[in-house]
């Protein structure tokens, strides 16, 4: 009698080596630790859990962390997460070119590299690292006011680069002109005033961590040594790490931004500044439709609707879902860029369709930076581009330049319309 159903034997046989043979394949043996580390991270996200690895607490929290209850960073991650690609079929997408231009100049991506401050606190290498990955990428880099390696000797370090420079309006207006001239000497391609830090945002991960620029050593500190011991080592036998732009400081980042920047400025330092740089003025930071109007009617070539991160007002309008406004107001009269949030290829494709000239990332390259130096910050771009393209395959579109809206939508999540 036949068995029943579900109950039939299949027939069994012992496998062949002959058959074994050719599914068998070894990974070649990767001998240099950070290589082998980074060929294991295939996305953003997989670098930054490298880089939680790699760094003290304190240290990966400042880079991680958002302002107050961290609303708005959370909020920038969801608009990305949540927007919807319309992709379009039978479109010939064997070749894929992402090449853009941003400020007149030719980009093989829609991408760069925003300001971070004390960026040699996450990784000894610090901006030359950051830089001489942007440059192999093609992509600009800004260095900040606050960064640790000065102007000169970043264009020292890497020349021939599209260089950007990141300035605060300080109460010390002649200092700012100071390093405005250094600049412009430097031949920085483009100046970059950072406009939403009248006082410095309450990052708690910060406060709570005891984090002091540069890092002191206490108990605590000293405790979290042992578990980062190159961290540590790298830190302490580089040259001293301290601000190149300012005098050196001993204290949290919230008391230096308290007592170096400006709350009283407004837009009449906008104009003065104007006056006193010759090349592309890039305002970031913007939040409204209103002031991007404003900034742009004073001669600012360019604006990053940006929250910072989320690192300063939080719960402050999501960029992504800000800036087809801001690109209907100004556009036709001055490059927008978005940055807050962007994690992925992809989200620098969605922002290039919803009218972006480029988008900035801080935290994506920090995480590379902090998993490898140069190389994982290399690792950071690569994986951007290799996303990029497959997006673009994906949606039908040849060229990142032929993006259009009809490309993405965004999820109306309820907020964040009223303007
Ligand atoms: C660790 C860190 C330091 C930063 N320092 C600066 C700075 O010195 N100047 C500035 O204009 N923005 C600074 N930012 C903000 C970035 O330029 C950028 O607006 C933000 O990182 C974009 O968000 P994302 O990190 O999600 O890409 C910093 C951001 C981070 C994460």
């Amino acid at each position: 009698m036949a068995a029943p159903p579900g109950k039939r034997k299949t027939p069994r046989r012992l496998a062949r080596w002959s058959e074994l043979r050719p599914l068998l394949r070894w990974r070649p043996l990767v001998v240099d630790g950070v290589d082998r580390r980074l060929s294991r991270a295939h996305t953003i996200a997989d670098l930054r859990s490298l880089a939680r690895r790699r760094t003290p607490r304190p240290v990966f929290d400042y880079v991680d962390g958002a302002a107050e209850n961290e609303i708005g960073i959370e909020r920038a991650y969801a608009a990305y997460r949540d927007l919807e690609f319309h992709p379009r079929v039978l479109r010939d997408v064997s070749v894929v070119d992402t090449s853009v231009d941003i400020l007149g100049g030719p980009s093989p991506l829609p991408l760069v590299l925003a300001p971070t401050g004390f960026t040699r606190m996450m990784h000894h290498e610090g901006e030359i690292a950051v830089a001489r990955a942007a440059a192999r990428a093609g992509v600009p880099y800004t260095l900040s006011a606050m960064g640790t390696t000065s102007i000169e000797d970043l264009v020292h370090a890497v020349p021939g680069a599209r260089h950007w420079f990141q300035l605060y309006l300080w109460r010390d207006r002649d200092a700012g002109a100071r390093l405005i001239e250094r600049a412009a000497a430097a031949k920085y391609e483009a100046l970059v005033l950072t406009v939403d830090t009248p006082v410095a945002g309450a990052r708690l991960r910060d406060v709570r961590n005891g984090l002091t620029i540069p890092p002191t050593l206490t108990p605590r500190t000293l405790a979290a040594m042992a578990r980062h011991p190159s961290w540590w080592f790298n830190l302490l036998t580089t040259r001293p790490l301290e601000f190149a732009s300012l005098t050196s400081w001993h204290g949290t980042v919230a008391e230096l931004v308290n007592q170096m920047f400006d709350p009283r400025a407004d837009l009449r330092d906008l104009s003065w500044l104007r006056g006193r740089w010759p090349g592309k003025l890039v305002v970031k930071g913007v939040q409204s439709v209103e002031d991007a109007v404003a900034v742009v009617e004073r001669g600012a070539d360019a604006v990053v609707v940006s929250n910072h991160g989320g690192r300063q007002l939080d719960r402050a309008p999501t960029p992504l879902e800000l800036l087809p406004r801001v690109v209907d107001a100004v556009g036709a009269k001055a490059e927008v860029l978005v940055d807050t949030g962007i994690r992925s290829g992809a989200d620098l494709v969605a922002a290039r369709a919803l009218g972006a000239s480029a988008g900035m990332v801080g935290r994506a390259y920090l995480f590379g930076l902090m998993a490898g130096g140069e190389r994982g910050v290399c690792r950071a771009l690569g994986i951007l581009e290799q996303e990029a393209v497959r997006t673009l395959q994906l949606l039908g579109v040849a060229r990142m330049a032929d993006l259009s809206a009809g490309h993405v939508s965004l999820r109306d999540r309820g907020y964040g319309r009223s303007r």
